[in-house]
């Protein structure tokens, strides 16, 4: 699939961009804070509804934006038909960015009201049907630290794939984070004693049907990535490496497992947790506790992983991410690059350009073209990013 035309207004610093785009291989370059990332944050927006750096989507309404509103449209062309997606995201208060300025309005948004909306071919939709309507995959500096990161990065790597591809596993995610929080609270409370423990047999049911359907979409998910992950750990380094990647679950999960049974289970592991999860007030085990582990010739690369093997291992995790999406849908995925080639070595970035630039539409940013093989700069559409705005360079 492919972005046919990207329209922002009011969108981060990009006050008003008109883009026509198509299959293909596309440079955004610039020097810094002039709107790359800005760019292809917008576009991985209209794929997921939410934007993938910021802490509240709020924030990528332009500041002085009139009616504190940015608006994203996208056409997408897909392998069967094509699609209008639109979106606005509301920002009640921007910051206050000049002492002298006069304090901007504030909006009362009518109560329940959303600050993000979104259409699709004009009508409006529910974020659900939003997410996965066109499909990216993402590759910025951050997802070099996939293997030697956070857990969260990780968790996110698997969620933000199977939202795209799963709408069914978007809804048990977004249910299941509901369930966790409002467990949490009522562990409190019993711990404050102001609730009985048996109020949590109710949750529990909720928390492990929903981690059920979690847990074996990400572990189906798992071996799909083994399937190729391995592959490209191989052809980086030479032969000498082989990648693994294990799905660690943090309730017990045995092979032979159904997922009827599972979730019986997954109640009877809350069951033998359940005093020392009053005692923390926290909801201990389940999804949002789950790990990836990447195991390099059987070694954790975590623990004990080279700076480069964990770089190869990250490279090999998201180009299988690329193959996994592309398989489930059959469709190709945007493929969306922020800046990463700045941040590999010679033989890395060009292992990188020779698996992605054979994808229907790619989306390069860099401060940089000098360090692009002269044959990607002649075919690629070039455009120079300035202050928020695009002016085609080819
Ligand atoms: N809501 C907003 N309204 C207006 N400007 C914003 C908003 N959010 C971010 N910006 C500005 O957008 C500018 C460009 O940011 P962006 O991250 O896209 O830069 P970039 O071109 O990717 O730079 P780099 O090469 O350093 O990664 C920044 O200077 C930032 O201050
Ligand atoms: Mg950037």
């Amino acid at each position: 699939m492919y972005l046919s035309r990207l329209t922002l207004t009011d969108f981060r610093n990009y006050k008003q961009l008109d883009l026509p785009l198509g299959p293909g291989l596309f440079l955004f370059h610039g020097a810094n804070a002039q709107g790359k990332t800005n760019l292809l944050e917008a576009i991985s927006m209209l794929a997921t509804a939410s934007s993938f750096h910021a802490s509240n989507d709020r924030e990528v309404v332009y500041w002085h934006a009139p009616d504190h509103v940015a608006r994203l449209n996208g056409t997408v062309q897909r392998c069967e038909d094509s699609v209008q997606l639109e979106m606005i995201v509301f920002d009640p208060n921007p910051p206050i960015l000049d002492a002298d300025e006069p304090p901007t309005r504030t909006i009362e948004l009518p109560p329940g009201a959303s600050r993000k909306r979104y259409k699709v071919n004009g009508v409006p939709k529910r974020t659900m049907d939003m997410i996965g309507q066109m499909k990216v995959v993402l590759f910025a500096p951050a997802d070099l630290h996939l293997v030697d990161g956070g857990p969260d990065e990780r968790r996110r790597f698997l969620d933000r794939a199977l939202c795209q591809v799963q709408p069914r596993y978007c809804q048990a995610l977004v249910k299941y984070r509901k369930i966790v929080a409002q467990r949490s609270a009522l562990l409190k409370r019993i711990r404050e004693n102001q609730e009985d423990p048996t109020m949590l047999n109710y949750l529990d049911e909720q928390l492990t049907s929903l981690a059920n359907q979690i847990v074996f979409e990400r572990k189906r998910m798992v071996t799909t990535l083994n399937q190729q992950a391995n592959k490209f750990q191989q052809s980086i380094s030479g032969g000498r490496e082989q990648l693994q990647i294990v799905y660690r679950p943090s309730f017990k999960l045995e092979e032979n497992w159904t997922a009827f049974e599972a979730p019986q289970h997954f109640r009877a592991q809350l069951q033998t947790a359940r005093k020392k999860e009053i005692m923390q007030g926290v909801c201990l085990l389940g999804p949002h506790r789950d790990e990836l582990e990447f195991l390099v010739n059987g070694v954790s690369m975590m623990a004990y992983g080279s700076r480069g093997q964990q770089r190869t291992a990250a490279l090999s995790a998201k180009l299988a991410e690329l193959s996994f999406m592309h398989l489930s849908t059959g469709d190709q995925p945007i493929l969306l690059l922020d800046d990463v080639f700045s941040e590999l070595d010679t033989s890395r970035r060009e292992y990188l350009l020779d698996q992605v630039v054979t994808y229907e539409q790619v989306m390069l940013t860099s401060t940089d073209t000098a360090s692009f093989p002269s044959q990607i700069l002649q075919r690629a559409h070039s455009y120079h990013i300035i202050d928020g705005t695009a002016q085609s360079a080819s």
